[in-house]
């Protein structure tokens, strides 16, 4: 069979850097082909030049077999190749449909047809199962959301060829099982997918065929039948991977630390209440949309809040995001892109960001200091920089995730809240997360874990309270930490019905 898209001898260089060496991959009409690798290894690279957003510096692109280049995307998409992107590249001040027609306007007699696009709107969205108001502006909308529209953007075209980079990596088990839905029906009508993602269960269960990347270089193409999720990340890692989480560290101590009461945020959270407790690692589960997020940002100032919050005794109130950092308290949030990391500037200056007093020196910032600092964090966080110069922009998403990790320690917090401390990141990359948690534990400090991989939390937390609809639905304790202990507080169903009500079976 003929392949539809065909990459041969692939390179590309940044500067004198080379990212991706001598790629080669056929894609065939009606396969999901899942591209797997660690941060930082090429993949949304490649991907980029397959679609047109970036040319390769050597090699050759086939369409149809027949030799092709791309001046741009939008030639790409007009052949059929389109991309989702791993980042959320929306306009937050347009709406819904604006976003999904963008470039592309439906005209009537050389007029925007508003009708017709929202019309349009509706019916992408509810194929793709989603409930969202085509006139509500973006910025109003969950990440989880603004990814949905992004998909139902690229599905918007005739397409020949579907990208997803990571598309799952900000959606729930039960949004991610639609999407699984959508790229089977894909496939079904002979589209090819491309699919990145670092849930190799996910992988195992979508994919036909699996390319595997390392370092920017081609380690094989393997069919699916046979490749266990241990044996892909032995290949993407290149060593055995065999335990992903830690040891729990003993809960040291009943001290706590941290309590809250009937803490509200209005719009998102009610009576919320609960203890932290030194060396204690605490999840917090709960579907996209429970509240989760907006809870601990009502807690540490970037949002308004009401009700009682004690630290180490003490009652404290918090303005802003500093107010909580000089308390000890460090928060990171789930959206590194948008209140993590200042992407247009380099490591040294984000690394340093929260912690500048300890680098001045009078009105001066002592460089030196500086520098010796991120040599110590690009270390100890494993951070794979390609070059110390480059901007935080141009980290592959997952080693974004390691320098904010990096930033956050500089303050020596007592508290460490980490919204989805994984999304994205790789699976050599996790167990580094993972280990680096459960020290800061063992190191007596106490740590809130908000995640949406119940996998996570089962296997990180000592105890995991679960948010629904802006509540503290229940706790489940060490000994009873199951998916289903979660998915019931979670939905007030047990999972296998969550997931037939999902998939419109009942
Ligand atoms: N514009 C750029 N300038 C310089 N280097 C870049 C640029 N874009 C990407 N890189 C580098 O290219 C390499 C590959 O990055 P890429 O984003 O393709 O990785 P990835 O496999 O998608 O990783 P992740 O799983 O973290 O998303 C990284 O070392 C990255 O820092
Ligand atoms: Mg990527």
């Amino acid at each position: 069979m003929a392949s539809v898209l065909r990459a041969d001898q692939i390179s590309k260089s940044f500067g004198p850097i080379e990212v991706l060496s001598g790629i080669t991959l056929a894609l065939m009409p009606g396969e999901v082909h899942a591209v797997i690798g660690e941060n930082g290894a090429g993949k949304s690279t490649l991907m980029r030049i397959l679609s047109g957003h970036l040319p390769p510096t050597k090699g050759t692109l086939y369409l149809n077999e027949q030799e092709r280049r791309f001046s741009g995307p939008v030639e790409a998409e007009h052949e059929g190749i389109v991309l989702v992107h791993q980042e959320i590249l929306l306009a937050e001040d347009l709406t819904v449909a604006q976003n999904l027609f963008l470039g592309r306007e439906i005209r009537r007699y050389g007029f925007v047809d508003d009708g017709a696009m929202r019309a349009k709107s509706r019916a992408i969205l509810s194929e793709l199962g989603v409930t969202l108001d085509p006139d509500t502006e973006v910025r109003r909308l969950s990440i989880a959301d603004r990814q949905l529209v992004q998909i139902a953007r690229a599905l918007l075209v005739p397409h020949k060829v579907v990208v997803f980079d990571e598309p799952t990596a900000v959606l729930t088990p039960v949004e991610a099982e639609s999407l699984f839905e959508i790229i089977r029906r894909l496939r079904a009508q002979g589209v090819a997918v491309l699919y990145i993602s670092h849930r190799l269960n996910e992988v195992k269960a979508i994919a036909d065929r699996v390319t595997v990347l390392r370092d920017g270089r081609l380690i094989g193409t393997h069919d699916i039948e046979g490749l266990e999720p241990i044996e892909m990340a032995r290949l993407m890692v290149g060593r055995d991977m065999s335990k992903l989480y830690p040891d729990k560290p003993e809960t040291a101590s009943d001290q706590v630390v941290l309590s809250v009461r009937d803490m509200a945020v209005p719009g998102y959270v009610e009576h919320a209440s609960f203890d932290l407790k030194r060396g204690e690692i605490l999840g917090f589960g709960g579907l996209i949309g429970a509240g989760r997020t907006e809870l601990f940002e009502g807690l540490v100032g970037l949002r308004t809040s009401t009700g009682s919050i004690t630290l180490n005794g003490k009652p404290v109130r918090f303005t802003d995001g500093r107010d909580a950092m000089a308390a000890g308290i460090a928060y990171l949030s789930e959206d590194r892109k948008g209140k993590g990391l200042l992407l247009q500037q380099n490591l040294r200056v984000n690394l340093t960001l929260a912690a500048l007093d300890r680098f001045s020196r009078g009105s001066f910032v002592d460089t030196a200091k500086e520098e010796a600092t991120l040599d110590t964090a690009i270390r100890d966080f494993d951070i794979r920089a390609r070059q110390r110069d480059m901007l935080a922009g141009q980290l592959s998403g997952g080693n974004q995730q390691k320098l904010l990790l990096a930033k956050m320690m500089l303050i020596e917090p007592q508290i460490v809240i980490i919204d989805e401390p994984t999304r994205g990141v790789d699976i050599g990359t996790k167990e580094q997360i993972y280990r680096f948690i459960a020290s800061l534990a063992e190191e007596g400090r106490a740590v809130v874990v908000i995640s949406s991989e119940m996998q996570e939390l089962i296997g990180l937390c000592h105890r995991v309270l679960v948010m629904r609809n802006g509540r503290v639905a229940g706790e489940v304790g060490r000994a009873d930490l199951s998916e289903d202990a979660i998915v019931f507080l979670a939905t007030g169903v047990h999972e296998e019905r969550a997931a037939e009500i999902a998939a419109g079976h009942v």
